[in-house]
């Protein structure tokens, strides 16, 4: 029989793999979400939907809103603080900080700067990647090529959005999809087989405009009447060609994973997949051949988080004890650009 992989990756990019004995090993995870929840039952009074429309069309029960006076820098250093503690090391020997966001505390500086100052990185470099919901996979990626090229040894990923500050919360549309939140992972290099096997990031931007927000840069600056009039800061998306485009690139990115590692779907110990639908979610597996067991679902209480979904996921199926050493655990990512992309560990 075929394998489920075998006719989408026929035509992928393969990058090469394994060339060099060290890799990135996640040694520590953390986050932080917003105490405040905002429920189904509370949004039927804000906008005209239902409990059923949401719990069915998209998994989604409740989700994490930020309280005045919190920021994407509030739960990114919080979540950062957690993964140090758990990793057992302290923050200056961090030799670079990635922040994946959509939301971040400004423009300018970063907001990884921010994280760098809060918790003490004083070596650390930092930026941040615009990767929307990829923007943890991509960071992990960038992560382990530094850690495998021997420039970096310890480095700090994070995803942490407050996008709650960006929805327009008369648009049923996507008021009821999203979540603010932070998850957080501290790489060392390994010198072992544990760790990121491989990564695969993508990009396809002759989709841009079936997922935005425009208003605020360069082409539509925060000051100009436009951008208020027209409503431009808030987030806009076409909901029914996003789902297709998920699914098929979340399949890809997966296949990809497994190929380049000679493995199978029958290999994964843990499929954590961005936390953006269930339907696109079960469809993915479906589509790997994974049974439920073997995927990894929290979106139910933290609606779609973007850039925080996957390391929020993580860090849960990491402390329920959900992952054991040499356990296969694929990440799986689909976000605005369109990006997407996938890492396979050896936990
Ligand atoms: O994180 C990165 C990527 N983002 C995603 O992956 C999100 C991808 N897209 C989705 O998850 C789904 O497309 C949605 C959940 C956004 C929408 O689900 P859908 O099954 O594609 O629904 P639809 O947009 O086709 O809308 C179906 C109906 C429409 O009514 P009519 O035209 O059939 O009368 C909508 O107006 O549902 C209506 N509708 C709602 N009804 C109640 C749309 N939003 C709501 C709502 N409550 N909140």
């Amino acid at each position: 029989m075929l394998s489920p992989c075998t006719n989408v990756t026929r035509n992928l990019r393969m990058l090469p793999n394994g060339y060099a004995m060290l890799r990135a090993r996640i040694i520590g995870t953390g986050s932080s979400l917003p105490n405040k929840i905002l429920t189904n039952a509370e949004l039927e009074r804000m906008v005209d939907t239902n409990d059923e429309w949401i719990t069915t069309r998209t998994g989604i029960k409740q989700r994490r809103i930020a309280a005045e006076g919190e920021f994407t820098s509030t739960f990114a250093v919080e979540a950062s603080l957690r993964a140090l503690e758990m990793a057992g090391i302290s923050a200056d020997e961090l030799d670079l900080i990635i922040l994946g966001t959509v939301t971040p505390d400004f423009p300018l500086p970063s907001t990884a700067c921010i994280i760098q100052h809060e918790i003490g990185a004083r070596k650390a470099a930092a930026f941040d990647i615009s990767a929307a919901c990829s923007g943890f996979v991509y960071g992990l990626s960038i992560a382990d090529k530094y850690i495998r090229s021997g420039i970096a040894k310890k480095a700090l990923v994070v995803g942490a959005e407050v996008l709650s500050r960006i929805v327009d919360w008369t648009d049923r549309n996507t008021c009821i999809l999203f979540g603010d939140g932070a998850g957080a992972a501290v790489v060392d290099a390994s010198d072992n087989d544990n760790g990121v096997l491989s990564t695969h990031i993508y990009s396809n931007g002759s989709f841009w405009e079936t997922l935005y927000q425009v208003g605020s840069g360069s082409r539509n600056p925060a000051t100009s009447k436009r951008t208020i009039d027209e409503r431009l800061f808030y987030l806009k998306m076409e909901g029914n060609d996003v789902f297709k485009h998920a699914v098929r690139a979340m399949e890809e990115a997966a296949c990809a994973a497994l190929s380049a590692n000679d493995m199978s779907p029958s290999d994964i110990s843990l499929f954590i997949p961005h936390q953006a639908n269930k339907r696109i979610i079960d469809a993915t597996a479906k589509r790997l051949g994974l049974t439920e067991d073997k995927v990894f679902i929290n979106l139910h209480n933290y609606g779609n988080t973007s850039a925080a979904s996957i390391p929020i996921a993580l860090d849960e199926a990491n402390r329920a004890g959900r992952l054991s050493s040499g356990d296969i655990v694929l990440l799986d990512a689909f976000g605005g650009g369109f990006t997407y992309g996938s890492a396979l560990m050896r936990w």
